[in-house]
């Protein structure tokens, strides 16, 4: 098996007849040319699906410069209705929404159909209600993936409150600077997570992060049973108080452009960002893209292992396929607990048809061999999917070959935390594939790869990708700072939405991201900036300095390597290594723990003194023997003295 990427190399489409039939070639062809002809009409014709309060007459309605992007403007609609209440009226009631796979196999698992979520929702609704929650407040969410996460974050969407979803992995601080950040006054959490049967002490760190910020109420959903602090009149737990609540709560009205979630996301600088999603785009983007790219049929069980955390998990499994009346499957463990077959396990017993994945689960399960998956009955799968850093050809064609049986086609969406939802992919009824480019661009995008000058490069070529026009599900500002929306996606290339991905188009117009070209790394598919594991590792109390670059990673990707000079008189030992990866994953959480800890005692600068990041890169990639010009170096021999204590050997 060779991990080389060709541009020759086809893996075609299976029969019609056994895949997808929503869109076809030729039907992807005039969608696409119509998207871009009549973006209008196009997309009026798209949000028809949903239930409007009040139809929109405005549809595209953005400007780039300046940038104000807005989108069905004069709409109103609720998307918690479009995702939970129409199906109920429309009489699915018994289907089932949502099910959930708890952390050990062999405790109870749920199965919540439409009527139910809506019941669920609405007890969710009034109890956030009853704590003062409203429409336009900020909630934040810090849960386990368990239903009840689902239902908190529908619940605001109902009443109109702005969810700010926290991955259940990050730190107290992490915590507390995304609730300061946006003002939240709630918070909804559980009493402890579970993963791979370790638990993950949610409440605890909720009151951790809540000695620096402070917050009006905690909502507290008991899901292990374990013991945990409680702050009268500041934390409730949920099956108290919504003791009582009515069970009736209407869809608040919203406009198109009112907001529905903040969500923190890395850049290359600075702490995470708070992008903002709003509603009608958002709604009519995620009902779109789940509809086609995963080419759904009524009935059928979609599984995307994304943590709620994330916006994949926004997207795919809440949004997306709610709005389409699916069945989503809901895990909340890892891959390999108890055993590294437990994907495929759970594929066979909930017959799952449609299977949504990340390349670092892919290569990790495929380093254990085919064996897991043999064990298992995967013939219900239809259309398995990749999302989240670029694959591997090599984990692409095990994927294909062991999960897809050789037959199933595999997508590859390539999307981001600010697009919403799929950006570039092969629609599964309509395209041949090639292991390792996501392929060609969803309706309504208009992908552009310009080089370092913002030069335009037509056909063949390899640069910077940006996205020229708008699209429904593009975010709208960074909460609180609209500047810095600006400054960080449109002032690279003046005009123009620029992703901060590489990328490279091959003569059949398939695209191939090359990965980011900024300070952020993708460590197992998490999104993280160089600067903010520097930041934490400044922080202590031993460290003068800190640069961190990534490093190619057979499983994760990218791996963190970390170089730190300590303060006069420190001196480096093991000891204070394992000490400060320690750090470092409590100040953001255990995804940000570094892979190779470096100390030296000078970086390479500049005169200037600007830290040569290119010469950190190499050196961690342990490619020193093309290190290019080092003249410029204020102090030359500082690169000899790096190559010889290098960690990555
Ligand atoms: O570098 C790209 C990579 O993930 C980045 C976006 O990360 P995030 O906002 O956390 O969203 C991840 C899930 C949508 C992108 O800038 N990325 C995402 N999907 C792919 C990818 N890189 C290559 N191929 C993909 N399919």
């Amino acid at each position: 098996m060779s991990n080389t990427a060709h541009d020759d190399e086809w893996v075609r489409k299976p029969a019609s007849a056994s895949v997808g039939t929503n869109c076809t070639a030729a039907q992807y062809d005039s969608m696409y040319a119509e998207s871009l002809a009549d973006p209008d009409r196009f997309w009026a014709a798209q949000a028809d699906r949903l239930d409007w309060i009040k139809r929109p007459t405005k549809i595209a309605g953005w400007n780039y410069d300046p940038v104000d992007i807005r989108w069905f403007e004069d709409g109103k609609l609720n998307i918690c209705h479009n995702a939970v209440d129409r199906h109920v009226a429309a009489g699915h009631g018994d289907r089932v929404a949502l099910i959930f796979e708890p952390d050990s196999p062999d405790a109870e698992g749920r199965h919540i159909t439409y009527a139910q979520l809506q019941t669920e929702v609405i007890r969710m609704a009034n109890t956030l209600k009853k704590l003062g929650a409203k429409k336009g407040d900020r909630v934040t969410i810090y849960m386990p993936m368990i239903p009840e996460g689902v239902f908190a974050m529908l619940a605001c969407a109902r009443i109109g409150a702005i969810h700010s979803v926290i991955f259940g992995g990050f730190s107290p601080d992490a915590i507390a600077g995304r609730v300061e950040d946006c003002e939240s006054d709630w918070i909804v959490t559980a009493d402890q997570g579970l993963r791979g049967s370790k638990i993950v002490p949610l409440k605890a760190n909720v009151d951790e992060a809540l000695e620096k910020v402070s917050v009006k109420a905690v909502l507290v959903v008991r899901h292990t049973g374990g013991e945990i602090a409680m702050r009268e009149g500041r934390d409730h737990w949920y099956h108290e108080v919504s003791q009582g609540v009515d069970d009736e709560c209407p869809c608040e009205p919203m406009d198109a452009e009112d907001p529905l979630f903040i969500l923190y996301t890395s850049g290359s600088t600075g702490s995470p960002k708070g992008v903002l999603h709003t509603t009608g785009g958002y709604a009519v983007w995620t009902e779109t893209t789940f509809r086609y790219v995963f080419d759904y049929r009524p009935g059928e069980v979609f599984w995307c292992t994304a943590d709620i955390g994330w916006v994949t998990g926004h997207s795919y499994i809440v949004y997306g396929p709610l709005q389409n009346g699916a069945t989503a499957l809901m895990f909340e463990g890892v891959p390999n607990y108890p055993d590294h077959d437990r994907f495929w396990a759970a594929c066979e017993k909930h017959k799952v048809n449609i299977f949504y994945t990340a390349p670092t689960a892919i290569r990790a399960l495929m380093r254990e061999g085919e064996a897991h998956v043999a064990k298992h009955d995967l013939s219900s799968l239809r259309l398995i999917g990749s999302v989240g850093e670029p694959i591997n050809p090599e984990a692409w064609r095990w994927y294909h070959e062991h999960v897809g049986a050789g037959a199933v086609p595999v997508i590859d969406t390539w999307w981001q935390t600010e697009t919403g939802g799929v950006m570039i992919t092969t629609l599964p009824g309509a395209h041949d594939m090639k292991p390792g480019s996501a392929g060609l661009p969803f309706f309504g995008i208009c992908p552009q790869l310009v080089d370092n000058d913002g030069d335009v490069l037509e056909g063949a070529a390899a640069g910077n990708l940006c996205i020229t026009r708008s699209w429904p599900g593009q975010a709208r500002t960074v909460y609180g700072d609209h500047d810095r929306f600006i400054q960080t996606y449109f002032s690279t290339y003046a005009g123009k939405y620029f992703t901060g991905d590489g990328c490279r188009r091959d003569a059949d117009g398939y695209y191939w991201i090359t990965g980011r070209v900024d300070d952020v790394i993708n460590v197992s598919g998490h999104r993280m900036g160089t600067a903010e594991v520097e930041s934490a590792l400044v922080l202590h109390a031993y460290v003068s300095e800190a640069a961190v670059v990534g490093y190619p990673h057979d499983i994760k990707g990218q791996g963190i390597y970390c170089y730190v000079t300590l303060k006069v008189g420190e001196e480096p030992s093991e000891e204070l290594a394992g000490e400060l990866r320690q750090w470092v994953r409590k100040e953001i959480g255990p995804i940000a723990t570094p892979d190779h800890l470096h100390f030296t005692p000078a970086l390479p600068k500049t005169r200037s003194g600007k830290i040569m990041r290119r010469i950190l890169r190499k050196i961690a990639e342990n490619d020193f023997g093309s290190l290019g010009d080092t003249s410029t170096l204020a102090d030359p021999s500082v690169v000899e003295t790096l190559i010889e204590g290098r960690q990555n050997r």
